[in-house]
C-alpha cells in the first residue's frame, strides 16, 4: 500500500526553539519512515510581519540545515523552500477567492499577532492561513504534523477543501484532498521560561523566555538557572497552580527520553536547586549532537543547495499537478 503523504513547515523567522523542536520537528523525524514526507521552509510566511531582506535567504538555508541536523533524512523526506515553487502563491490566490473574509478574521493567531503589531498589519498577515492551506493542498497531504497552536489553521484548510469540492468538484471526483492535523500530545505546547501560562515563541521580545536549538551550553544553563519557578515543596506534573513546574518537568521528560512516571518519581522530592542543573545538563546533552551536525551542514553549502534543488524539482511536480487540477475545476483556459 502507498504510504500516506505528510507535509509540514516552519518559518525562517529567528532561531528555532525547543517548542518548534518538541512540538513539530522531532515528531516529523520519528514518524518519517512511515510516511511520504514533504517538509518546506515557509519563507513566504516569514514576510507577513516586518522582516529584514538581508537575512531572509540565509535564515531559510539555516532552517533547512536544522531540519537535517535534527534528523530529517532525504531518503524519506523531500525538503524544499516554499518561495522556490511559485504554485504556492498562485494557489493561495485561487483559494483567496473562495474563502470568506470572516473565516480569517476569526483566527486566533491573526488576532494575537495583529494586536501586537498595532497599525502596521498587512493583508498578508490576515491571509497567512490561506497560504498555509495552499502549502498543504498542493501536495495532496493526508496529514499535517504541527504543534497545538496550528490546529485552527488546519481546520480552516479543511473548510476550504470542503467548500471547493462542493462548489467545483464532481460527485465522485473531489478537486482537493481533505487533510488532517497530526498533533502529538507530548510537546504540543511547550511554554515560556518566564511565564508557564504562555507558549514559548519566536516573537517573544525576551530571549530569556526560550531556549534556542543553537544556544551555547553556557546560555542554556544561564536561562534555566534564571527561569521562573515557584515556592512549593517537591516537583509534580499537572498541578494547575504550578504551570512552570509542569512545563519544566515535561521538558526534562521529553529530552531525557524517560517515561512520565519515572520522572514524577525521580523528582517528587527534589527542590529547584537540585532539579535545575539536572535539566540544564539534559538540555545541553540533547542539543549538542544537533548543533554539531548543523555547523557541519552549514559548512558545506554546495551540498545543502544541491539537496534543496533536488527537493524543489521533486516537489514542483506534485505542486504543478494540483494547481492545474484546481485551475481546470475553476474553469480557466489552458495557456496557449
Ligand atoms: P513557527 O515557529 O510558528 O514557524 O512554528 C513551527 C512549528 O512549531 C509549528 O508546527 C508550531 O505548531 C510549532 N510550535 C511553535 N511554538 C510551539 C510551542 N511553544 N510548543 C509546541 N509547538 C510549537
Ligand atoms: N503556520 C505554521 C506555523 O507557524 C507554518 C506553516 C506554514 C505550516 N505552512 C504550513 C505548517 C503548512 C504546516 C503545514 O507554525
Amino acid at each position: 500500500m502507498d504510504k500516506k503523504r505528510v507535509l509540514s513547515g516552519v518559518q525562517p523567522t529567528g532561531n528555532l526553539h525547543l517548542g518548534n523542536y518538541l512540538g513539530a520537528i522531532r515528531n516529523w523525524v520519528e514518524a518519517q519512515p512511515d510516511y511520504d514526507n514533504y517538509f518546506c521552509v515557509v519563507d513566504l510566511h516569514a514576510i507577513t510581519v516586518p522582516h529584514d531582506p538581508k537575512q531572509l535567504a540565509e535564515s531559510s538555508l539555516a532552517i533547512a540545515a536544522l531540519y537535517l541536523a535534527c534528523g530529517i533524512e532525504p531518503t524519506h523526506s523531500t525538503i524544499f523552500i516554499q518561495s522556490h515553487i511559485s504554485a504556492h502563491s498562485e494557489l493561495a490566490w485561487l483559494l483567496n477567492c473562495v474563502t470568506p473574509l470572516n473565516w480569517l478574521e476569526r483566527m486566533i493567531q491573526f488576532k494575537e499577532k495583529a494586536r501586537k503589531q498595532g497599525e502596521n498589519v498587512s493583508v498578508g498577515l490576515l491571509d497567512y492561513p490561506v497560504l498555509m492551506a495552499a502549502d498543504i493542498l498542493l501536495y495532496d497531504a493526508d496529514l499535517v504534523p504541527v504543534g497545538e497552536d496550528q490546529k485552527q489553521h488546519i481546520e480552516l484548510t479543511r473548510d476550504i477543501v470542503i467548500r471547493i469540492n462542493d462548489q467545483f468538484g464532481k460527485k465522485k471526483k473531489p478537486v482537493l484532498k481533505l487533510p488532517a492535523p497530526l498533533i502529538r500530545e507530548a510537546g504540543a505546547r511547550v511554554m515560556s521560561l518566564t511565564d508557564g501560562t504562555k507558549k514559548m515563541s519566536k516573537s517573544d521580545p525576551s530571549e530569556q523566555s526560550r531556549i534556542n536549538l543553537l544556544d551555547s551550553p553556557a546560555e542554556i544553563t544561564k536561562k534555566i538557572k534564571r527561569c521562573k519557578t515557584d515556592s512549593f515543596k517537591g516537583l509534580e506534573f499537572d498541578n494547575p497552580d504550578r504551570p512552570e513546574c509542569h512545563n519544566l518537568l515535561s521538558l526534562y521528560m521529553l529530552l531525557s527520553g524517560q517515561s512520565r512516571d519515572a520522572v514524577a518519581a525521580e523528582c517528587a522530592e527534589m527542590g529547584w536547586g537540585q532539579f535545575k542543573p539536572l535539566l540544564a545538563d539534559t538540555v545541553v546533552a540533547a542539543l549538542e549532537p544537533i548543533q554539531t551536525k548543523y555547523y557541519e551542514i552549514m559548512g558545506d553549502r554546495a551540498s545543502l543547495e544541491a539537496l534543496l534543488k533536488a527537493g524543489r524539482e521533486k516537489a514542483e511536480v506534485s505542486a504543478n499537478d494540483v494547481l492545474d487540477r484546481v485551475k481546470t475545476a475553476l474553469g480557466f483556459s489552458k495557456p496557449l
